[in-house]
C-alpha cells in the first residue's frame, strides 16, 4: 500500500535504531548518531570505489607496508581516514583502532569526546581492489571503559560480548550495510539517488545448515590434519559448494543469507590463522550469534576470546550453527 512504501523509504538506519531500542534516551540517541556516521563512512567510501578506475589516487599500492606487514593499499588509507574524519568532531568516539594504524587513533583534545571506541577494518578485501571484485568494511562498537586513555589501550582487550553494536558495508552490485545492536540483524541498501542507506532486510537469520563451505584450499599442505579430514568429508558427501572471494565480508554475507561455514584455519606459516580478532572476526561473530548461527576457533567461542594485543588473530570457523559444529568435531577430534 502506499503508506506502506514510503515508510519504508524513510526507514533509515538512524530511525531504525531507535525503534530498534524503543528508546530516546541519551544512550540511543548516541548509538543512532554513531550509526549515522558509520553510513556516512561507507557511502564515502562507495563512492571513491565506483570512480576507481577513473580517479589516479585510488587504485594500487602506496608502497608503505603495515603493522600486519601487508603491502598497503591507496583505497587502504583513503578508508582508514574516511572512518577517523567522520567520527572527529561527532563528540560520540573518543578513540579508534584500525588494522592499518598501529596504535589506536585518540580524538585531539579540542574536539568533543565521545564514550565509545570504535574497532574497525577500513577495507577488507583489498586484494580484490585492482580487479573490481567486491570489498567491505567492518565495524565494531564498545563502550569506552574507564578514564584514563593510555597508551596501551588495555581497556579495550575485552572479549567480543563486550561490543554492543557491530556491522560491516558490502560494497558490490549494491552497497549494503548489515548491522546488529543486539536486537536481531538487519540489512539497509544504498539509494544513491537519495544518498541513505534505506532498511532491506529485518531480522535476517542463518538457516541452521547449509551447502557453502569457504575456505582457501590453497593452504591445504599448511593446515592441521583435522581441518584436511573435514575437507576430504565435505568433498566426498553430496550437497556442499565450494565459494570463496578473497574478501571475509563477501564470502561472510551469502553464508548469513544462504547457510554453510567459513573458515580461516591456522596454517603452518600462521599457526592462529590471519583474521584479525578485534575488527574483522568479533564484530562478525556478534552479527552471526544474533542471526542465529555460530562463530569458533575450533576450540572456543569467538566471543569468549580474551586478546591480549589489538592486533591479535585467532582461527575463525563461522556460520551455521551445525557446519560450524561438524567442523569442530574434526578439530576436537584429535583434542
Ligand atoms: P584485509 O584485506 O582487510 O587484509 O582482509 C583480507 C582477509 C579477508 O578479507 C579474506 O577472507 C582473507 O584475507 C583472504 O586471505 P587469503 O588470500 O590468505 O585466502
Ligand atoms: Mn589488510
Ligand atoms: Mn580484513
Ligand atoms: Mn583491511
Amino acid at each position: 500500500d502506499h503508506k506502506h512504501a514510503i515508510d519504508r523509504d524513510c526507514t533509515t538506519l538512524s530511525r531504525h535504531v531507535l525503534q530498534q531500542l524503543q528508546s530516546f534516551s541519551a544512550d540511543a540517541q548516541d548509538l543512532s548518531a554513531l550509526m549515522n556516521r558509520i553510513a556516512l563512512a561507507g557511502k564515502l567510501i562507495a563512492r571513491r570505489l565506483t570512480r576507481s578506475g577513473l580517479v589516479e589516487e585510488a587504485l594500487g599500492f602506496t608502497g608503505d607496508t603495515n603493522v600486519q606487514g601487508e603491502a598497503v593499499k591507496k583505497m587502504d588509507l583513503y578508508a582508514n581516514q574516511v572512518f577517523i574524519s567522520a567520527f572527529e568532531q561527532s563528540g560520540l568516539v573518543c578513540r579508534l583502532a584500525s588494522e592499518e594504524m598501529e596504535k589506536p587513533y585518540y580524538i585531539p583534545e579540542n574536539c568533543p569526546i565521545g564514550r565509545y571506541t570504535l574497532l574497525y577494518d577500513p577495507i577488507d578485501g583489498s586484494s580484490n581492489l585492482d580487479i573490481n571484485i567486491n570489498v567491505g568494511s567492518i565495524f565494531a562498537v564498545r563502550r569506552q571503559e574507564g578514564e584514563d586513555l593510555d597508551e596501551s589501550a588495555s581497556d579495550l582487550l575485552q572479549p567480543g560480548h563486550n561490543q554492543i553494536a557491530a556491522g560491516y558495508i558490502l560494497y558490490g552490485p549494491s552497497t549494503m550495510l548489515v548491522y546488529s545492536i543486539g536486537h536481531g540483524v538487519h540489512a539497509f541498501t544504498l539509494d544513491p539517488n537519495l544518498g541513505e542507506f534505506i532498511l532491506s532486510q529485518e531480522n535476517i537469520r542463518v538457516p541452521d545448515h547449509g551447502p557453502v563451505y569457504s575456505v582457501n584450499e590453497g593452504n591445504f599442505w599448511q593446515w592441521d590434519e583435522s581441518i584436511r579430514e573435514f575437507t576430504r568429508y565435505v568433498h566426498q558427501h553430496q550437497g556442499y559448494t565450494a565459494r570463496y572471494s578473497g574478501a571475509l565480508v563477501g564470502d561472510f554475507h551469502r553464508i548469513l543469507l544462504q547457510g554453510g561455514v567459513f573458515l580461516y584455519p591456522g596454517t603452518a606459516r600462521k599457526p592462529e590463522g590471519k583474521l584479525r580478532l578485534l575488527y574483522e572476526s568479533a564484530p562478525l561473530a556478534y552479527l552471526i550469534e544474533q542471526a542465529g548461527g555460530r562463530a569458533s576457533t575450533g576450540i572456543q567461542d569467538i566471543l569468549e576470546v580474551m586478546p591480549d594485543e589489538i592486533h591479535q588473530r585467532t582461527p575463525l570457523i563461522i556460520g551455521s550453527r551445525e557446519n560450524v559444529a561438524l567442523v569442530e568435531s574434526f578439530v576436537q577430534r584429535d583434542t
